[in-house]
């Protein structure tokens, strides 16, 4: 099924962007890889230059010196509408530059001559053994970024040892992605208005052999996304939705609307029709994080959705110390949001995060190096971790408490 962009922004859903901060300069090349820029970029009569370029179908690892590089590489090569897409947030996005500002609140306190060796930056999420405390986020669409959509970033995600949590507004459907790889995939849910199509695609996602269910929470009404809404009218990359109903007597047009008044039932429903554990994604209060634990979930999911549903909600790090103190270690904390170093991983596990999710960065490789540019950026973030857990005298993901980090105050 194809659908255009207004289709998206009155779909009720969590789809959204902005025409971007450029970043510094980038991050590619490597060995395996010619060095010709590709896709060649096409001036476009408004004059920004990406404006006519087509969806990347590029598949090369990255050469990365820093995260940060990628939103402006990305920029090059993606379609206007794809960068918008991906790098804006809500309303004034204020809370887009608070979720980066909040992680420089803490400052790590490095325990030097502690004598360890190498890190050891395995740890176990939810049942699976990961070769990093860093997973990908679910994100939708991906066929705006790469021709191979979804199937390319699951399968760089199991080659780094990650989890790949797939969101139910994918390109491809939920079964194609996940037979394009071996490693432990989760499914993402926007509880439909619908329930049978509810029903169906947990049910899809079970037999599909995913392990467990995130439901994303903030999604009641679409946000103010105006880096989209002001390219509205210019071309749009053909997109598709991989997930439409297949049983028969479920509405279409229903069903590609999300519940607008989710309630503690819908989170209930997910883990009554498949058996699997349940996370909530997007909360970021105390209040919800108790209510989550106290209704049996298998976790929390602390994010404002990378900036792109309520402006001026609260930074994911900003609200973790709290958020920690409440779960008093009862279940496993996922957090995201603006996390791009592996100083910000280290200190958000100091506050009591088991792993971090990542966001837009994953598609910044997906757009640069397919599968294997979304190895790499995995793989970055997994290096610098490995060093600063190193220069921090940290040994193993465990070790990484609240006595490594403080309050960053200015004298
Ligand atoms: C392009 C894009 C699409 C997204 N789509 C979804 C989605 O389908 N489901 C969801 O729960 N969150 C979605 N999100 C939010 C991410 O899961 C995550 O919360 C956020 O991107 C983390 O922030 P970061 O991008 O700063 O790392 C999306 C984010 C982006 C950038």
């Amino acid at each position: 099924m194809s659908f255009n962009r207004r289709d998206l922004l009155l779909a009720g859903s969590s789809f959204g962007a902005t025409l971007a901060a450029a970043g510094p300069v980038v991050a590619q090349n490597t060995q395996a890889v010619p060095a010709t820029p590709e896709p060649a970029q096409q001036p476009a009569a408004n004059g920004n230059a990406a404006a006519d370029s087509p969806v990347p179908s590029t598949d090369r690892p990255l050469n990365i010196i820093t995260l940060r590089d990628l939103p402006a590489e990305a920029q090059k090569v993606l379609p206007v509408y794809s960068y918008a897409y991906v790098a804006g947030g809500a309303g004034d996005e204020w809370t887009l530059r608070e979720n980066e500002a909040a992680i420089n609140r803490w400052v790590i306190e490095p325990d030097f001559l502690s004598g360890h060796p190498t890190p050891d930056l395995t740890t176990m999420l939810f049942g699976s053994k990961v070769s990093l405390p860093v997973i990908t986020a679910p994100m939708a669409s991906h066929d705006l970024f790469n021709t191979a959509a979804e199937a390319a970033t699951v399968k760089g995600t199991d080659q780094a040892g990650s989890i790949y949590v797939s969101s139910a507004a994918s390109s491809l459907d939920l079964e194609t992605i996940a037979a394009a790889s071996q490693g432990p995939k989760w499914f993402q849910i926007y509880f439909p208005a619908d329930r049978g199509f509810a029903r169906e695609l947990l049910q899809r996602a079970k037999a599909a052999g995913y392990k467990l269910i995130v439901i994303t929470v903030d999604v009641a009404v679409t946000s103010n996304r105006e880096r989209v809404t002001r390219i509205l009218g210019q071309p749009t990359p053909n997109m598709h939705r991989g997930n439409i109903p297949t049983t028969p007597g479920i509405d279409h047009q229903r069903a590609a609307v999300y519940k607008h008044d989710l309630n503690w039932d819908d989170v209930a429903f997910c883990g009554t029709e498949t058996g699997l554990p349940v996370v909530v994604k997007s909360i970021i209060s105390v209040r919800n994080v108790v209510q989550a634990i106290e209704r049996g979930c298998a976790g929390v999911w602390i994010s404002n959705h990378g900036g792109r549903q309520l402006d001026n909600s609260p930074a994911p790090m900003a609200a973790l110390p709290r958020i920690a103190d409440a779960v008093n270690g009862r279940v496993p904390i996922i957090v995201d949001g603006g996390f791009r170093r592996g100083q910000d991983v280290f200190r958000a596990l100091a506050l009591g995060a088991s792993a971090v999710a990542l966001g837009r960065p994953i598609i910044y490789g997906l757009s640069l190096g397919g599968a294997s540019g979304v190895q790499s950026v995995l793989q970055h973030l997994k290096t610098e971790l490995a060093m600063v857990m190193q220069l921090a005298g940290v040994p193993s993901i465990k070790d990484i408490t609240r006595e490594c980090v403080a309050p960053h105050r200015v004298a």
